[in-house]
């Protein structure tokens, strides 16, 4: 057995390296990259509300849970929900919850990381001048001949799961936390300035429409699956990234005050890059709903219009390759913990296996774009499908698997020491949790099923 107050792959050293680590974590590509083109996709402000609502009823409670859950049990999520199931006296089963976190993480990574790789490729494209007084359709070539490039994307994909797995590989202390400490709030500055470049670019109005004007009649089951499932995406949930980060959280940090704390942040960044790029679609009569390519298509146009766009382009994508690494960091995690723990590996070596099995899975995601694009599955293509499997399925069904666990399962009272709570909060968050939480991923899904 492992000593109760830490887990054997250390501890972060201090409750602000926690917040940095786990606010690193929800904030990544799923903010700046995803969050616009599925509001494109789905019709805008209607979906923001559905999305706002399940980080609110969802996302906050689970994620409570969910640190909960890693600092009780100090180990990586397979080993904890079995212990913590023991220790409650239920069945060691709820291990197999482990399992299917530490196999969507595997599965998110491999997207993951192509995803970021275009980011890479921008740095590069940005330092070259490629967008200096470049119009709409320059801009879109540039994204069209990425997409077209096997050679181009599989080069970056593997450059950035090399570096992931090197920030992995030097464990929970060294890995990022200098970087992050000051990239985090530099990140939000050029935000700023891209909310203000867009507030000047004449699709002001029309963008914030857009985003906050909610038009419930565009509001498909699917729209709203896929709005749920961004909740758990987007703050890292469902799949124990934020278990094992809670694993290495000391025992003297409020849980909830640090989970208020990252959820918010996520948030503002999410509708701050929205803001930033909803009007440049339509000062530029660009396409919504244009897909995955969306900020790629949209904010080099900022960058090569703007006073100092170049300089900020190149630090735009930077900081976004950042955000993508301090993610990717946790969705290895898991699986790199528990080869350590059950397999006996060091670290170098588990890292070097999870990071290897991704990078196969991740050409696939590549030929998806081009070669393979007719490659369909339900009518999906392998991106299309490895997204919909993972953020839609998985992660709302992992989250409410937590939820269950930590309301019925575990003892109210342990659940009760290790938040300490005032009594209301306390009760508030049980509700959630047992009730709310639960149901409301149930509910959707037998919307979905056309049930309901
Ligand atoms: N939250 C990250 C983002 O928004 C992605 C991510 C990191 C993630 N770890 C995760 C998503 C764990 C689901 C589960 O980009």
């Amino acid at each position: 057995m492992t000593d109760k107050s830490q887990s054997i792959h250390g501890q972060w050293s201090s409750r602000f390296t926690f917040i940095l680590a786990a606010t690193g974590s929800a904030v990544g590509l799923g903010n700046i990259w995803k969050f616009p083109y599925i509001t494109g996709e789905n019709g805008g402000g209607a979906f923001v509300m559905v999305y706002l609502m399940c980080i609110l009823g969802l996302g906050i409670p689970i994620m409570i849970a969910e640190i909960m859950l890693g600092r009780r049990g100090r180990q990586s999520p397979i080993n904890t929900m079995r212990s913590l199931a023991t220790e409650a006296g239920s069945d060691p089963r709820w291990q197999y919850l482990g399992w299917a976190g530490m196999i969507a993480g595997f599965l998110i990574l491999a997207y993951y990381s192509v995803i970021a790789g275009w980011a890479m490729a921008y740095i590069v494209k940005d330092f070259f001048g490629s967008f200096i007084n470049s119009d709409a359709m320059e801009i879109q070539r540039l994204f069209d001949n990425l997409m077209a490039s096997p050679f181009q994307q599989i080069f970056w994909h593997t450059a950035f799961l090399i570096i992931t797995m090197l920030c992995v590989m030097r464990g929970v202390q060294n890995g990022l936390e200098k970087a992050v400490r000051f990239l985090m709030p530099t990140l939000f500055v050029i935000l700023m300035l891209l909310v203000a470049y867009a507030m000047s670019s004449g699709g002001y109005e029309q963008g914030m429409a857009f985003l906050f004007h909610a038009d419930f009649s565009k509001l498909t089951a699917d729209s709203i699956l896929t709005a749920m499932g961004h909740a758990f995406f987007t703050l890292s949930l469902g799949m124990g990234a934020i278990m094992v980060y809670g694993s290495y959280l000391p025992n003297n940090v409020s849980i909830a005050k640090t989970t208020f704390f990252i959820a918010g942040a996520d948030t503002v960044v999410a509708l701050l890059a929205g803001i930033a790029i909803f009007p440049l679609v339509f000062a530029n009569n660009l396409e919504a709903g244009s897909g995955p390519g969306l900020i790629f298509q949209t904010l080099p146009l900022a960058f090569g219009h703007m006073t100092g766009g170049w300089l900020f382009g190149l630090l735009f994508f930077i900081l976004l390759f950042f955000a993508a690494l301090s993610s990717s960091i946790s969705l290895i995690e898991p699986a790199v913990a528990w080869l350590v723990e059950n397999n006996n590996m060091d670290r170098p070596t588990a890292s070097l296996w999870a990071g290897a099995a991704c990078w196969v899975l991740g050409i696939g995601v590549v030929f998806s774009f081009n070669i393979w694009s007719d490659l369909k599955l339900f009518d999906k293509n392998l991106f299309e499908l490895l997204d919909y499997l993972t953020a839609n399925m998985m992660l709302p069904l992992g989250g409410m698997a937590i939820a269950i666990f930590a309301g019925w399962i575990m003892q109210p009272k342990d659940a009760e020491e290790e938040l300490e709570l005032p009594a209301q909060g306390f009760q508030i968050w049980q509700f959630l949790i047992k009730y709310v939480s639960p149901a409301a991923v149930f509910l959707v899904f037998l919307h979905v099923l056309g049930v309901l």
